[in-house]
Protein backbone atom coordinates (compact mmCIF):
# COMPACT_ATOMS: atom_id res chain seq x y z
CA UNK A 1 0.00 0.00 0.00
CA UNK A 2 1.31 2.85 -1.07
CA UNK A 3 1.03 6.26 1.15
CA UNK A 4 -0.19 9.38 -0.63
CA UNK A 5 1.46 12.67 -0.36
CA UNK A 6 -0.09 16.26 -0.93
CA UNK A 7 2.37 18.79 -1.26
CA UNK A 8 1.96 22.22 -1.83
CA UNK A 9 4.38 24.00 -3.95
CA UNK A 10 4.03 27.88 -3.08
CA UNK A 11 6.99 28.78 -5.60
CA UNK A 12 7.66 32.65 -5.13
CA UNK A 13 4.62 33.37 -2.96
CA UNK A 14 4.45 34.14 1.09
CA UNK A 15 6.95 36.16 3.13
CA UNK A 16 8.11 34.78 6.28
CA UNK A 17 5.07 36.05 8.22
CA UNK A 18 2.34 34.92 5.96
CA UNK A 19 4.07 31.60 5.95
CA UNK A 20 3.85 31.15 9.30
CA UNK A 21 -0.14 32.54 9.65
CA UNK A 22 -0.40 29.78 7.21
CA UNK A 23 0.76 27.16 8.71
CA UNK A 24 -1.12 28.13 12.01
CA UNK A 25 -4.53 27.54 10.18
CA UNK A 26 -2.64 24.30 8.64
CA UNK A 27 -2.28 22.66 11.69
CA UNK A 28 -6.00 22.35 12.80
CA UNK A 29 -7.34 21.42 9.85
CA UNK A 30 -4.54 19.22 7.98
CA UNK A 31 -1.89 18.60 10.64
CA UNK A 32 -3.56 15.16 12.19
CA UNK A 33 -3.87 13.65 8.35
CA UNK A 34 -3.31 9.89 8.82
CA UNK A 35 -4.35 9.06 5.14
CA UNK A 36 -1.60 10.93 3.37
CA UNK A 37 1.69 12.66 4.07
CA UNK A 38 1.39 16.55 3.69
CA UNK A 39 4.46 18.79 2.68
CA UNK A 40 4.93 22.22 2.27
CA UNK A 41 7.32 23.97 -0.02
CA UNK A 42 7.66 27.56 1.33
CA UNK A 43 10.11 29.67 -0.73
CA UNK A 44 14.09 29.86 1.13
CA UNK A 45 13.10 32.65 2.90
CA UNK A 46 10.24 31.14 4.47
CA UNK A 47 11.96 27.74 5.08
CA UNK A 48 13.03 27.42 8.75
CA UNK A 49 10.03 29.91 10.48
CA UNK A 50 7.57 27.51 8.42
CA UNK A 51 9.25 24.42 9.71
CA UNK A 52 9.20 26.07 13.31
CA UNK A 53 5.81 26.45 13.66
CA UNK A 54 4.96 22.94 11.80
CA UNK A 55 6.51 21.65 14.77
CA UNK A 56 4.34 19.05 16.53
CA UNK A 57 2.06 18.20 13.61
CA UNK A 58 2.32 16.22 10.82
CA UNK A 59 3.16 18.55 8.02
CA UNK A 60 6.21 18.63 6.53
CA UNK A 61 8.36 21.31 5.15
CA UNK A 62 10.35 20.77 1.79
CA UNK A 63 12.54 23.39 -0.28
CA UNK A 64 12.21 23.94 -3.82
CA UNK A 65 16.11 23.59 -5.09
CA UNK A 66 19.10 22.40 -4.12
CA UNK A 67 23.23 22.96 -4.79
CA UNK A 68 24.71 19.50 -4.88
CA UNK A 69 27.76 20.83 -3.89
CA UNK A 70 28.14 21.00 -0.03
CA UNK A 71 29.30 24.35 -0.01
CA UNK A 72 31.16 26.90 -2.29
CA UNK A 73 31.46 30.03 -5.07
CA UNK A 74 27.60 29.70 -6.02
CA UNK A 75 25.99 32.58 -5.64
CA UNK A 76 22.46 32.40 -4.92
CA UNK A 77 22.69 28.85 -4.08
CA UNK A 78 21.66 26.53 -1.20
CA UNK A 79 23.28 23.38 0.14
CA UNK A 80 21.36 20.47 1.38
CA UNK A 81 22.73 20.62 4.28
CA UNK A 82 21.52 24.39 5.03
CA UNK A 83 18.25 23.13 4.20
CA UNK A 84 18.60 20.11 6.84
CA UNK A 85 19.31 23.37 9.63
CA UNK A 86 16.52 24.81 8.47
CA UNK A 87 14.31 22.07 9.31
CA UNK A 88 13.65 20.94 5.96
CA UNK A 89 12.77 17.44 5.83
CA UNK A 90 12.22 17.15 1.82
CA UNK A 91 12.84 19.30 -1.31
CA UNK A 92 11.48 19.20 -5.18
CA UNK A 93 13.88 18.96 -7.56
CA UNK A 94 14.01 19.39 -11.56
CA UNK A 95 10.84 21.76 -11.35
CA UNK A 96 9.72 22.72 -14.67
CA UNK A 97 9.95 25.98 -13.97
CA UNK A 98 13.60 25.83 -12.86
CA UNK A 99 14.36 24.18 -16.53
CA UNK A 100 13.27 26.95 -18.05
CA UNK A 101 13.87 30.32 -16.12
CA UNK A 102 17.37 28.69 -15.08
CA UNK A 103 17.84 25.94 -17.87
CA UNK A 104 18.60 23.29 -15.49
CA UNK A 105 19.37 19.70 -17.54
CA UNK A 106 18.87 15.82 -16.57
CA UNK A 107 22.27 15.83 -15.45
CA UNK A 108 21.95 19.23 -12.56
CA UNK A 109 19.00 16.85 -11.43
CA UNK A 110 21.04 14.04 -11.17
CA UNK A 111 24.01 15.74 -9.41
CA UNK A 112 20.93 17.60 -7.06
CA UNK A 113 19.25 14.22 -6.20
CA UNK A 114 22.73 12.78 -5.19
CA UNK A 115 22.94 15.60 -3.17
CA UNK A 116 19.48 15.82 -1.63
CA UNK A 117 19.78 11.44 -0.73
CA UNK A 118 23.12 12.13 0.80
CA UNK A 119 21.70 14.82 3.51
CA UNK A 120 19.06 12.77 4.30
CA UNK A 121 16.37 14.96 2.22
CA UNK A 122 13.18 13.08 0.52
CA UNK A 123 13.63 14.39 -3.20
CA UNK A 124 10.20 15.17 -5.05
CA UNK A 125 12.09 14.82 -8.59
CA UNK A 126 9.58 16.60 -11.24
CA UNK A 127 9.31 14.90 -15.08
CA UNK A 128 6.94 16.23 -17.61
CA UNK A 129 6.43 16.67 -21.21
CA UNK A 130 5.36 20.07 -22.85
CA UNK A 131 2.32 20.77 -25.19
CA UNK A 132 4.55 20.50 -28.02
CA UNK A 133 6.31 17.59 -27.08
CA UNK A 134 3.32 16.02 -25.96
CA UNK A 135 1.36 16.86 -29.52
CA UNK A 136 3.75 15.97 -31.46
CA UNK A 137 3.70 12.08 -30.02
CA UNK A 138 6.81 12.18 -27.82
CA UNK A 139 5.56 12.20 -24.19
CA UNK A 140 7.09 8.63 -23.57
CA UNK A 141 10.26 9.61 -25.20
CA UNK A 142 10.49 12.79 -23.07
CA UNK A 143 9.61 10.64 -20.12
CA UNK A 144 12.20 8.43 -20.89
CA UNK A 145 14.79 10.67 -21.29
CA UNK A 146 14.41 12.75 -18.22
CA UNK A 147 14.14 8.93 -16.15
CA UNK A 148 17.46 8.08 -17.58
CA UNK A 149 19.51 11.55 -17.34
CA UNK A 150 17.74 12.23 -14.15
CA UNK A 151 18.06 8.81 -12.07
CA UNK A 152 21.33 7.51 -13.60
CA UNK A 153 23.92 5.87 -11.04
CA UNK A 154 20.98 4.84 -8.04
CA UNK A 155 21.12 2.05 -6.19
CA UNK A 156 17.59 0.65 -5.62
CA UNK A 157 17.78 1.37 -1.99
CA UNK A 158 18.65 5.20 -2.89
CA UNK A 159 15.79 5.13 -6.13
CA UNK A 160 13.53 3.57 -3.05
CA UNK A 161 13.60 6.99 -1.23
CA UNK A 162 12.87 9.40 -4.11
CA UNK A 163 9.19 10.36 -4.53
CA UNK A 164 8.67 11.63 -8.51
CA UNK A 165 5.91 13.95 -9.37
CA UNK A 166 4.52 13.96 -12.81
CA UNK A 167 3.73 17.59 -14.12
CA UNK A 168 2.71 17.98 -17.62
CA UNK A 169 4.20 21.56 -18.72
CA UNK A 170 0.71 22.25 -20.22
CA UNK A 171 -0.96 21.76 -17.53
CA UNK A 172 0.85 24.22 -14.90
CA UNK A 173 -1.06 26.86 -13.88
CA UNK A 174 -2.92 26.78 -17.26
CA UNK A 175 -6.08 25.60 -15.65
CA UNK A 176 -5.89 22.31 -17.83
CA UNK A 177 -5.60 19.55 -15.83
CA UNK A 178 -4.49 16.45 -17.16
CA UNK A 179 -7.69 13.91 -17.37
CA UNK A 180 -7.34 11.37 -14.92
CA UNK A 181 -6.44 9.04 -17.88
CA UNK A 182 -3.48 11.22 -18.90
CA UNK A 183 -1.71 10.99 -15.87
CA UNK A 184 -2.30 7.66 -15.50
CA UNK A 185 -1.01 6.73 -18.83
CA UNK A 186 2.23 8.73 -17.97
CA UNK A 187 2.52 7.45 -14.08
CA UNK A 188 2.35 3.64 -15.79
CA UNK A 189 5.09 4.76 -18.38
CA UNK A 190 7.20 6.02 -15.39
CA UNK A 191 6.56 3.15 -13.05
CA UNK A 192 7.37 0.96 -16.36
CA UNK A 193 11.03 2.76 -15.96
CA UNK A 194 11.36 1.96 -12.68
CA UNK A 195 11.02 -1.02 -12.89
CA UNK A 196 13.04 -2.25 -15.96
CA UNK A 197 15.93 0.20 -14.32
CA UNK A 198 15.81 -0.52 -10.53
CA UNK A 199 13.48 -4.03 -10.09
CA UNK A 200 10.03 -4.73 -9.29
CA UNK A 201 10.08 -3.95 -5.85
CA UNK A 202 10.90 -0.28 -6.16
CA UNK A 203 8.19 -0.12 -8.81
CA UNK A 204 5.72 -1.28 -6.81
CA UNK A 205 6.62 0.97 -3.83
CA UNK A 206 7.36 4.20 -6.36
CA UNK A 207 4.84 6.93 -5.28
CA UNK A 208 4.23 9.24 -8.59
CA UNK A 209 2.34 12.80 -7.23
CA UNK A 210 0.34 14.35 -10.24
CA UNK A 211 0.55 17.98 -11.07
CA UNK A 212 -0.92 20.08 -12.66
CA UNK A 213 -3.52 22.87 -12.22
CA UNK A 214 -4.80 20.42 -8.99
CA UNK A 215 -7.88 21.99 -7.35
CA UNK A 216 -10.36 20.93 -4.56
CA UNK A 217 -12.43 19.64 -7.06
CA UNK A 218 -10.69 17.73 -9.31
CA UNK A 219 -8.42 15.82 -6.71
CA UNK A 220 -10.98 13.06 -6.01
CA UNK A 221 -10.95 11.70 -9.14
CA UNK A 222 -7.61 11.71 -9.32
CA UNK A 223 -6.92 10.52 -6.16
CA UNK A 224 -9.59 7.68 -7.30
CA UNK A 225 -6.86 6.57 -9.48
CA UNK A 226 -4.83 3.45 -8.28
CA UNK A 227 -1.85 4.97 -10.07
CA UNK A 228 -2.05 8.39 -8.54
CA UNK A 229 -0.53 8.64 -5.64
CA UNK A 230 -0.28 12.09 -4.57
CA UNK A 231 -0.46 15.47 -5.76
CA UNK A 232 1.98 18.46 -6.32
CA UNK A 233 -0.41 21.02 -6.28
CA UNK A 234 0.99 25.28 -7.04
CA UNK A 235 -1.88 27.89 -7.37
CA UNK A 236 -4.60 25.97 -5.40
CA UNK A 237 -1.91 25.50 -2.24
CA UNK A 238 -1.79 29.26 -1.61
CA UNK A 239 -5.04 29.43 0.35
CA UNK A 240 -4.68 27.52 3.40
CA UNK A 241 -8.98 26.50 2.65
CA UNK A 242 -8.12 24.77 -0.49
CA UNK A 243 -5.12 23.31 0.31
CA UNK A 244 -7.00 21.60 3.28
CA UNK A 245 -9.35 20.43 0.85
CA UNK A 246 -7.04 18.75 -1.41
CA UNK A 247 -5.41 17.32 1.44
CA UNK A 248 -8.67 16.24 2.74
CA UNK A 249 -9.75 14.69 -0.50
CA UNK A 250 -12.84 12.80 -0.82
CA UNK A 251 -12.35 8.82 -0.49
CA UNK A 252 -14.94 6.07 0.12
P1 LIG B 1 -0.40 24.68 -10.54
O1 LIG B 1 -1.11 23.78 -9.54
O2 LIG B 1 -0.52 26.13 -10.21
O3 LIG B 1 -0.79 24.32 -11.94
O4 LIG B 1 1.16 24.35 -10.40
C1 LIG B 1 1.58 23.02 -10.43
C2 LIG B 1 3.01 22.97 -10.06
O5 LIG B 1 3.87 23.42 -10.80
C3 LIG B 1 3.37 22.36 -8.77
O6 LIG B 1 4.73 22.18 -8.66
Amino acid sequence: MRRPVIAGNWKMYKTIAEAVAYVDKLKPVAGRARHCEVVIAPPFTALAAAAQSARGSEIKVAAQDVHWDKEGAHTGDVSAAMLVEAGATHVIIGHSERRRDHGETDEQVNRKLKAALASGLVPIVCVGETLGEREAGNTRQVLERQFAGGFCGLTPAEFSRILIAYEPVWAIGTGRTATPEMAVESHRIIRELARREFGEGAAISLRILYGGSVKPDNIGGLMAQEEIDGALVGGASLDVGSFADIVNYPRS
